[in-house]
């Protein structure tokens, strides 16, 4: 009997978390699905099937996003055997979450780092290596305000534009939403980030610039963007700037709520 109440509430408790959460399930491109990593049945599928996001061990947030966790989440961070999805500058890429809730309100952060050699050896967690190329925190002028509330009103998705003039060459896709809801605590912003890889095509001419560190661009103390109450931002007491630095010039414009 005791068992019996002990499962019945340790399932309740994971159906809670499963209902809360989400994570990125397919990446599209010019109509065709690049399947994700799917946390919940990937795992137990044989042969491991071949997905374009690196493997990740749930659908929760990263538990200390000051470690290598932060890079692409919880897991192995291996790019070896991730393929490349290919893309032209100018793409738009369409990023699809199982799910996302409304309760979970904050910024949806997308970067790029540019993989020295290919993608299959590049863990991306040392180094200025992050850009960020789009970007929707907290804007008023939007319905809804909050980036992760649009990704959610659209649908649990997100789209991004390959910049137009980016140099060819081997990159790391970094997509991320950050959850403030219980961040007023210290360690409470609640990040969930996830990698894909890209194989950029055309003739563009432009590097990326130096970017940020993940980890280390992070800081648990940042008042401004990760130890924030996120009601005193929804109530105009404090302005909201997200962490991880401003988008990079060379970037296309956000698509996403226009
Ligand atoms: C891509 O996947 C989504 C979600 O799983 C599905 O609804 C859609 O029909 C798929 N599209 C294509 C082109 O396969
Ligand atoms: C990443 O998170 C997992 C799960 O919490 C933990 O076991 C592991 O030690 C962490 N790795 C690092 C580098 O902190």
């Amino acid at each position: 009997m005791v068992n019996f109440l002990y499962s019945t509430l340790a399932i309740s408790a994971l159906t809670n978390v499963a209902s809360a959460h989400g994570f990125l399930q397919t990446v599209i491109v010019n109509g065709i699905n690049y399947t994700g990593w799917q946390v919940f049945s990937d795992p137990f599928v044989t042969p491991i099937p071949t997905r374009y996001t690196r493997r990740y061990q749930n659908n929760g947030p990263v538990p200390d996003f000051t470690t290598k966790n932060i890079t692409c989440n919880v897991g192995s961070n291996d790019g070896s055997i991730v393929p490349n999805i290919p893309v032209q500058p100018g793409d738009k890429i369409k990023l699809q979450w199982d799910q996302w809730g409304s309760s979970h309100s904050g910024p949806v952060m997308n970067y790029l780092a540019k993989c020295t050699g290919s993608c299959k050896s590049f863990k991306g967690d040392s180094g200025n290596v992050w850009v960020k190329i789009d970007q929707m925190a907290y804007d008023k002028s939007k319905n809804p305000p909050w980036g992760s509330d649009m990704l959610a009103k659209q649908g649990a998705s997100w789209t991004i534009t390959v910049p137009r003039n980016l140099a060819p060459g081997e990159y790391v896709l970094r997509h991320e939403i950050l959850g403030l809801h219980v961040a007023g605590q210290r360690m409470g912003a609640q990040f969930y980030p996830s990698c894909s890889q890209l194989t950029v095509s055309g003739s563009g001419t432009q590097q990326l610039p130096s970017g940020v560190a993940l980890p280390g661009a992070y800081n648990p103390d940042d008042t401004k963007g990760v130890l924030v109450q996120l009601w005193q931002v929804n109530a105009g007491q404090v302005e909201y700037v997200a962490p991880g630095g401003s988008v990079w010039s060379g970037a296309a414009p956000n698509v996403n709520g226009a």
